[in-house]
């Protein structure tokens, strides 16, 4: 890989940015996660390729959290080598996210949603990335213990202090996502996004949640819109050697790989060729048929991934007919 880039002058030709919620900021139709395949156990020079490759193609927004590796912390520190090698004069150009909620250190603090776990987990992280700010931080996860009020309030004033620019909550059920955005809102910083993992097989979110969104004004950006891979051509034939599904660290196991999923798959897989479009392609634009997702936040682990899925903007609209057609498939 050349050691100078030099960034696509028509990167922003082709992509939609599509406005989340009732607010000033508009994300990428698709936005690319780091959770899988940019950890210090990865190759460095895929994650680079498929970062400026994202990037070319006007992915502006990469999505991050404390703990993504593995180890922990390196798919951040990954992300700030190829900020300073490739993106360092475009930081304004980028929608950078982290998090905070999930286990990341030893010891009372260092999991969930306390004050003094969120607002030293973002110092570690901006730390990581080499940043002095991100531009969404999000709370990871409820926690049950943890008063609302509290872990709103970090919220508030990381966003006070300037280390990031607006809160976003992720995983929150309807009911905890109408307090958590009342807290917010009550405290003068307004709930940007909510990021729930949706997708043709995890259809949650329909009863309730997005309406719950439409109705307060937040964005919503799907996490896992493929299924962590299940929603591609790439299981149809057995599990493939070089897949998630194969990699020990991989989240995704071989046994929630079924059957009933695959005859789903095929399906689907009909439909997608009547459209003139892949199988990813297909479950990514049906994530997005809904305006209240303003982005689908997908993985890849090479850069024909980050090709193919970009490539959804050519056709995103849905006759009744097909999403007719799709339902009839996965019901
Ligand atoms: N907030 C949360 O709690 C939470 C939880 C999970 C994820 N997330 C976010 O969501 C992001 C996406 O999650 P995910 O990686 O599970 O998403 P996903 O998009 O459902 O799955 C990504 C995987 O699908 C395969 N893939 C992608 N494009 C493909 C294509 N065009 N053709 C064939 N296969 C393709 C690749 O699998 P192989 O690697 O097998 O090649 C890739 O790693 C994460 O990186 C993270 O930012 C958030």
């Amino acid at each position: 890989m050349t050691a100078t880039y030099s960034p696509d002058p028509s990167r922003y030709e082709t992509m939609p940015y599509r406005r989340c919620g009732k607010s000033g900021l508009r994300l990428p139709a698709v936005s690319l996660g780091f959770w899988h395949n940019f950890g210090h156990a990865d190759n460095a020079e895929n994650a680079r390729a498929m970062v400026r490759r994202a990037f070319d193609l006007g992915i502006v927004h990469f999505d991050l959290a404390n703990n993504y590796g593995p180890p922990p912390g390196s798919a951040e520190e990954n992300f700030g080598r190829i900020l300073r090698q490739d993106l360092s004069a475009h930081r304004d150009e980028l929608i950078v996210s982290s998090k905070a909620g999930y286990t990341m250190w030893p010891g009372p603090y260092g999991d969930f949603g306390s004050r003094k776990y969120l607002v030293a987990s973002l110092d570690q992280s901006l730390k990581r990335m080499g940043l002095d700010y991100v531009d969404i931080f999000y709370s990871h996860r409820p926690d049950p213990e943890t008063p609302m009020e509290e872990t709103m309030g970090a919220l508030d004033s990381i966003v006070r202090s300037g280390r990031a620019l607006y809160a976003g909550i992720s995983s929150y059920n309807p009911e905890q996502t109408r307090r958590a955005a009342r807290l917010l809102r009550e405290l003068g910083t307004p709930c940007l996004i909510h990021q729930p993992s949706y997708s043709l097989l995890n259809r949650r979110v329909e009863e309730g949640l997005l309406d719950t969104l439409d109705e307060l004004g937040i964005g919503g950006i799907a996490f896992c819109p493929l299924a962590q891979g299940i929603l591609t051509d790439k299981y149809l034939a057995g599990i493939p050697e070089n897949s998630r599904a194969a990699t020990p660290h991989g989240f995704l196991k071989p046994a929630q790989i079924t059957d009933d999923k695959l005859a789903k798959v095929r399906a689907l897989k009909t439909i997608a060729e009547q459209r003139g479009q892949s199988i990813a392609q297909l479950a990514i634009a049906w994530v997005l048929r809904r305006d209240t997702i303003a982005s689908a936040l997908f993985g890849a682990s090479r850069v024909e991934h980050v090709e193919d899925i970009a490539a959804v903007q050519g056709h995103l609209s849905w006759t009744p007919e097909e999403l007719a057609a799709v339902e009839a498939a996965v019901a």
